[in-house]
């Protein structure tokens, strides 16, 4: 039975945790409600500060109980439910998420926040146009909102409205985000922005990292990846018949592996994904793996090849002189470089235009960034790469490498080798 005492010493408890929480000493605001719990128990509002404390403190999956516990006593709590949402999400169990977020905007809870986090459950849900309709709401009711306008100008890009995506970026630059990313997409995006050498590295290594798991899946099954075999099949041309050593640049989970195994004996690899090593080192195919960028690797490492690959790497790289120079430091005489670039060019611009637009020719010679956020290449620059470098030209095809969005992704592969034996 509650006494007096103890519902005094609860509603004391009770303003001292709300103290410590505006003045963010979370974890002292978190013992004074549970002192108050104690001597209160089940009270709905000490509750609901108790998970909102907790999810401060970065700890979701700790505020889940208390928000049941509260709802079950108070259903139409919409901040409760908005909170809960708020947990699920954090906790990555999405379609939980999204119907408690659901619930709470159906109560009344009219925070631009829970309709941003709607956004972010129906993405992680893959209902991105419905993501996109979440994220306009958030900007409508705050339009100073900037993680929203950054993820909807993400999203537009993804969902083929450049347009609306750059003004998306443009607000949020505006609004003081100032990420390289952010300025990186819309250079994608711009017809006129100068086209940058090469994405923030770690923008990559993020993408990668999240994506080894279902890669190979991914890339293989459902985009009708083909680009390892088709530059093993390639290595014909080059005359030669077997490679001693040779060097996957941006290795991934090692898909290259396989269909150069009748060529090469020794094997390493590098990428800037620990994720997508991790899978290439379960290959057990490679003899080293390396965790860094690809530039950098080729200009410190000791060890010398007969063979140089990478297979869907440049799209992630725009201006390829310093991996030329890179690879020529590491190939002994006679040694073959192979490698393959989406192809930028008129025939490959009209079926490109289905998943973005390409720049025109006055950006930059050579390289574009697509709105794809992926590097298209002439093959021009290939070509005046190759001779610049000392190598030799033993074939180039074009190929449809994989689907993007229903489109065709036209390809080159090109095989250089550099004199000598
Ligand atoms: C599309 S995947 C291709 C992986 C593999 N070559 C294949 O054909 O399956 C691109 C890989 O390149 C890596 N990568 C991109 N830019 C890189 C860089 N600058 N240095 C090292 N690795 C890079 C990524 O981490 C990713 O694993």
């Amino acid at each position: 039975m509650t006494t007096d005492t103890s519902f005094e010493r609860a509603r004391q408890c009770f303003i001292l945790g709300n103290t410590a929480f505006e003045a963010g000493r979370l974890d002292e605001a978190e013992k004074h409600f549970l002192a108050s719990l104690l001597a209160l128990p089940g009270r709905p509002s000490t509750l609901i500060n108790l998970a909102a404390t907790r999810l401060r403190l970065s700890r979701p999956a700790d505020a889940i109980e208390p928000l049941r516990t509260a709802i079950a006593a108070q259903p139409g709590d919409a901040e409760a439910w908005h909170h809960l949402g708020t947990a699920l999400l954090e906790t990555q169990q999405h379609a939980q998420a999204l119907r408690a977020l659901d619930h709470a905007i159906a109560l009344g809870q009219a925070k631009p926040a829970a309709h941003y986090r709607r956004g972010l459950a129906l993405v992680a849900l893959e209902r991105p146009a419905e993501a996109a309709q979440a994220w306009e709401q958030t900007v409508s009711l705050d339009a100073r909102f900037t993680a929203a306008w950054v993820d909807l100008g993400s999203l537009m890009r993804d969902l083929g409205r450049p347009a609306r995506a750059r003004e998306c970026l443009e607000r949020a630059i505006a609004l003081g985000a100032d990420d390289p990313l952010i300025r990186f997409q819309l250079a994608g995006l711009q017809e006129t922005a100068a086209t940058p050498e090469a994405p923030p590295r770690d923008y990559v290594e993020k993408l990668f990292d999240g994506y080894a798991e279902g890669f190979d899946n991914h890339l293989v099954e459902k985009l009708g990846y083909r680009t390892p075999q088709l530059l093993a099949d390639g290595l014909s041309s080059t005359g030669a018949d077997r490679f001693a050593t040779a060097l996957d640049l941006g290795c991934g989970t090692g898909l290259c592996a396989l269909p150069l195994a009748p060529w090469v004996g020794r094997l390493d690899g590098v990428d800037l994904s620990a994720a997508m090593l991790d899978k290439a080192r379960a290959t057990g195919r490679y003899d080293r793996l390396a965790h860094g960028d690809v530039v950098d690797h080729l200009l410190k490492t000791e060890r010398s090849y007969a063979l140089v690959v990478a297979a869907d790497v440049f799209v992630y790289l725009g201006a390829l002189e310093p991996v030329f120079q890179g690879v020529k430091r590491v190939l002994g005489p006679g040694g073959v470089f192979c490698f393959s670039v989406e192809a930028w060019d008129e025939a490959s611009d009209a079926e490109a235009s289905a998943v973005g637009q390409s720049k025109g020719e006055a950006s930059q010679p050579g390289y574009t960034l697509r709105t794809t956020l992926r590097y298209a290449h002439r093959e021009a620059y290939v070509h005046a790469l190759a001779r610049d470098h000392g190598f030799q030209v033993c074939a180039t095809q074009r190929h449809a490498l994989r689907q993007d969005h229903g489109a065709t992704v036209v390809g080159l592969c090109a095989w250089l080798r550099l004199p000598g034996a």
